[in-house]
């Protein structure tokens, strides 16, 4: 087995294709491999050819992180693999991980621009490397009432943000996922504006949770989950944590985002742009009060802030947080 240093290591290193992959792209592996021996430097880029789907694939270097929940039984890797809402790929739940595994996520590179000093694209490569890879696990909540317990792998959102300096003008950050039709042909019928979009206050941004996240159980994402990258945000509804990511933008007005513009059965929206857990605040058609953890037979209280307001619950001191739901 090749060991690499982990600064040696690319995307595509960690994004092991073989097992995804047909003849050509096979070849092209073998090829890439050869190429590791020989010590060459521009991997990435032959790796990156159309075609290629990736499967998830270890990352090294990952250190404990100080962010993360203790206490929490991690819910089994399969539940949290098959049982996905990523509406490019299909709206049941079960569609995200049969129909996303040929979804090319190499090369990818997320542009981080709008009100900053130093407006940049970063590749993936660049991500991976941009500070040390933490394991953090946090409880997820989905708006539909059940929960995940997850060990992702990322760091602060505030790192990338950091580095392209926001103008004192930037009071959001705007999020926007990958979509193309020809590779998410069930976009089209999936009731929502796509491509998809998400945003959040500027300090809630820099808030250290805020989690721009590239794994999870030790690998690389599964493309069901969010490959290349995503972002976890654990004190929000889950459809705050967008997936796929290729464009950050700072800007001065608060966003729109695919779930604000959604409009339900009687054509009302039906969630906030905070959209914070809340057990008290319920869903139009359904309460928030409990939840069902994937494995798990019986319900559980949901908790405010899904448990992290020791965390968070400054960010929205003074605000309604039934209005601002
Ligand atoms: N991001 C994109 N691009 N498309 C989506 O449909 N679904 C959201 C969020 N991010 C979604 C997305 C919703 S509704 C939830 S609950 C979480 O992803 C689910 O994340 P998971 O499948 O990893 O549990």
């Amino acid at each position: 087995m090749l060991i690499k240093r982990k600064t040696d290591l690319t995307y595509a290193d960690v994004t092991p294709k073989e097992r995804a992959m047909g003849r050509r792209n096979f070849l092209m592996g073998l090829l890439a491999t050869t190429t590791i021996v020989a010590g060459w430097k521009k991997l990435p880029g032959l790796l990156a050819g159309p075609g290629t789907g990736s499967v998830p694939g270890k990352l090294n270097g990952v250190v404990k992180s100080p962010y993360t929940t203790s206490g929490e039984k991690i819910t089994p890797e399969t539940d949290v693999t098959t049982y996905n809402n990523y509406y490019e790929f299909g709206t049941d739940k079960g569609d995200p991980s049969k129909n996303a595994k040929n979804f090319q996520t190499s090369p990818w590179t997320v542009s981080v621009e709008g009100e900053v000093t130093k407006p940049r694209k970063f590749t993936m490569d660049e991500i991976l490397k941009l500070a040390p890879l933490e394991e953090r696990i946090y409880r997820h909540r989905c708006v539909e009432a059940w929960s995940i317990v997850v060990p992702w792998i990322g760091y602060s959102l505030s790192t990338i943000l950091n580095q392209v300096q926001p103008t004192p003008k930037a009071k959001y950050v705007a999020f926007e996922s990958y979509y193309e039709p020809k590779q998410m042909p069930l976009g089209g019928e999936a009731g929502i504006a796509l491509p998809y979009l998400e945003g959040l206050r500027l300090d809630e941004a820099m808030n250290p949770l805020a989690l721009l996240c590239v794994g999870m159980y030790g690998e690389t994402l599964p493309n069901q989950d969010g490959a290349p990258v995503r972002m976890v945000i654990p004190w929000k509804y889950g459809f705050k944590s967008i997936k796929s990511i290729v464009k950050i933008r700072l800007v001065k007005d608060q966003p729109q985002t695919t779930w604000n513009m959604y409009t339900g059965f009687n054509g009302q929206p039906e969630y906030g742009f905070y959209a914070n857990v809340n057990p008290k605040v319920d869903h139009p058609r359904w309460s928030q009060a409990k939840e069902r953890r994937l494995g798990e037979f019986l319900k559980r209280p949901t908790l405010m802030f899904n448990g992290y307001s020791d965390q968070v619950a400054s960010l929205y001191s003074g605000m309604d947080l039934r209005k601002n739901y």
